[in-house]
């Protein structure tokens, strides 16, 4: 990999939640860095601790133990440089697409006019130009998928932190969408950290997965991933890793 510019590195981050049924550890010392440019992918089975992990990479959660540093500074709180696409979409109903996707930007102060340009350039980047006025409700899961991306870019984050976003379409879909979205990460060149629960889909569109085990999660293994793109799902090396990485992992896929 050439970026080597490190945008984000955890630091033996562990998660311990305290409840009815007393403790109960989500996250068990994980370290990891994430490259500036780079689509990194976290791979994990359902329930392992994904989201939680990254509520703390955003900000949006404490952590028990560890550090989170930011392009080199241990960083606490909301990370304004990192834009979510929530795994429960929030769009807000009563808003249509644009307003949806240009709210941040309104929230910002940013003048009418010029959030219009911003979100218009995002809806039709991410295939949805025609379909600024309709209501979330008009729109199919997919549709619905894209303008939660597209708000997610609108806001202009460094690293755009993406929770299981294509989990609930269906597979024509989805293959979609990956492609659409290895599309427009080549053109705006961010940051992603795409979480998934599926192999193949972390090998089609990761530059490195990070395999994550059953909770309390810690991190497996590394894989670095030099199949060029666009990439062959039934080739022999991408069906080669994708053996690889399923023999060693407790998905329950
Ligand atoms: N606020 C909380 N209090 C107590 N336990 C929690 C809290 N948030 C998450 N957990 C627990 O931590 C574990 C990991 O949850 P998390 O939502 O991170 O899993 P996940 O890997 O994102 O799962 P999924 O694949 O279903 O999205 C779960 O057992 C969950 O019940
Ligand atoms: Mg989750």
């Amino acid at each position: 990999m050439e970026q080597l510019n490190k945008r984000m590195e955890v630091r033996n981050l562990s998660k311990t939640f305290f409840g009815k049924k007393g403790y109960f550890t989500a996250i068990e010392d994980v370290s990891l860095d994430v490259y500036d440019g780079e689509f990194l992918v976290i791979l994990g089975p359902g329930r392992c601790g994904k989201t939680v992990l990254l509520n703390i990479m955003s900000g949006l959660e404490e952590q028990t133990e560890g550090q989170i540093i930011y392009n080199g500074q241990e960083w606490k709180g909301l990370n304004p440089e990192i834009g979510m696409v929530f795994q429960k979409l929030a769009l807000m109903p009563f808003k249509t697409v644009i307003e949806n996707v240009e709210l941040a930007l309104k929230f910002r102060g940013m003048e009418k006019e010029k959030r219009r340009e911003i979100a218009k350039h995002y809806i039709e980047l991410v295939g949805l130009k025609g379909f600024e006025e309709y209501y979330p409700k008009q729109l199919s899961g997919g549709m619905q998928q894209r303008v939660g991306i597209a708000r997610a870019y609108a806001a202009d984050p460094k690293l755009l932190i993406m929770d299981e976003p294509f989990g609930k379409l269906d597979a024509q879909t989805r293959y979609q969408m990956q492609e659409d979205l290895l599309k427009i990460w080549e053109k705006e060149k961010r940051t992603i950290i795409f979480v998934t629960n599926n192999i193949e889909e972390a090998c089609y569109l990761g530059d490195r997965i990070i395999l994550l085990s059953d909770c309390p999660t810690k991190v497996k293994k590394v894989y670095p991933i030099d199949i060029s793109r666009p990439r062959d799902m039934v080739s022999k090396e991408f069906l080669d890793l994708r053996t690889v990485i399923s023999d060693n992992t407790d998905l329950s896929i």
